[in-house]
């Protein structure tokens, strides 16, 4: 049986490729932002996923302006980076599991929600930015990606509510599928930001670390949070956060937070990532095993334990970034 094993959660900003494609990640301005990532990379790397579930939003790229599906799920083999106006970045093309989504959309449709079927589509920065966080530059991604694109691109798009439940309805496919698939489900997008408009550069440190709170503690809160709050505390492009919910939707009730990092700004964008696992079901040498697993993963980042609050959690990021 395939099992949703942890999700991770990042802002996309595009910048940030832009930085890591230029080889500019050392200079002063975007080293912070790459640090907050040393963790994760060594997390993922013990994780070794068979498939990763990535939900992201296309930006007006590979659906443009035209038609814009709510939810859309990629069942093609392949996926390329998609040129959003300077060329493709130079990363490499997204391998997708078609068995798997023909799957996932198989179930989810039959669960009441509707899906858009897509079998062509280039992924854009939206997609390729978490994966660069997480994996640096590989010739090749580490595994097959089925990409789940969500419109927060044009009102109106899903409730959080709506998220909420279409990933436990993703998680029932996952479950229902026969072989033996470890699947780690990543969400994009976030945290505060507005790019263009009278409040161009909204950050909301304290709203954007509420939500990271009850991302992790008390998610159905969040599922209540109008559009219209989102728009207000978090800035037109805020919206983006309530894909997170999918992911969170995916996951037990009670999580473990192995990791957060919080920074601000990079572009436009408070940078938030967060990395959610399901409590292991198992006791004794087992659960044992995993914890000293993930505290020597902890202790080989460049994480600095003193900023760790309790034993359980790894929390980095600025401290006092400045609201404007
Ligand atoms: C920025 C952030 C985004 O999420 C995005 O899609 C485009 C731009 C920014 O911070 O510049
Ligand atoms: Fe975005």
């Amino acid at each position: 049986m395939a099992r949703i094993t942890a999700s991770v959660y990042t802002s996309h900003v595009p910048a940030v490729g832009a930085a890591l494609d230029l080889g500019k990640t050392g200079e002063d301005y975007w080293q912070p932002v790459f640090k907050g990532y040393d963790f994760s990379k060594q997390w993922e790397k013990e994780q070794k996923p068979d498939v990763i579930f990535l939900v992201f939003n296309d930006h007006a790229t590979a659906f443009s302006l035209d038609f814009i599906p709510t939810f859309a799920i990629g069942t093609a083999a392949e996926f390329d980076p998609a040129d959003e106006g300077w060329g493709p970045r130079p990363v490499p093309k997204v391998i997708g599991h078609p068995k798997l989504a023909a799957h996932i959309a198989q179930s989810v449709i039959q669960d009441d929600f509707d899906l858009t079927i897509v079998n062509k589509m280039d992924v854009d920065h939206g997609l390729t930015v978490p994966l660069s966080l997480m994996f640096g530059q590989p010739q090749a991604w580490p595994c097959p990606v089925i990409p789940f694109a969500v419109n927060v691109v044009q009102y109106p798009p899903p409730s959080g509510r709506r998220c909420y439940m279409l990933g436990k309805a993703i998680r029932k496919a996952i479950e229902s599928y026969p072989e033996d698939l470890k699947v780690v489900i990543f969400g994009t997008g976030g945290l505060s930001h507005q790019i263009s408009g009278p409040r161009a550069g909204l950050i909301n440190s304290k709203w954007d670390k509420a939500f990271l709170d009850n991302l992790s503690k008390d998610p159905k809160k969040l599922t209540r949070i109008p559009h219209l709050e989102y728009m207000r505390e978090a800035g037109a492009e805020g919206i983006e956060m309530v894909m997170w919910l999918i992911m969170r939707g995916a996951l037990d009730d009670k999580v473990e937070e192995v990791y957060r990092f919080y920074t601000v700004p990079a572009s436009n964008t408070a940078v938030g990532h967060i990395i959610l696992e399901n409590r292991r079901k198992t006791t004794g040498k087992r659960a044992t095993a995993g914890k000293s697993r993930q505290a020597a993963a902890r202790q080989a980042s460049a994480v600095d334990l003193k900023f760790l609050p309790s034993a359980r959690r790894a929390r980095v990021g600025n401290s006092n970034p400045k609201p404007h």
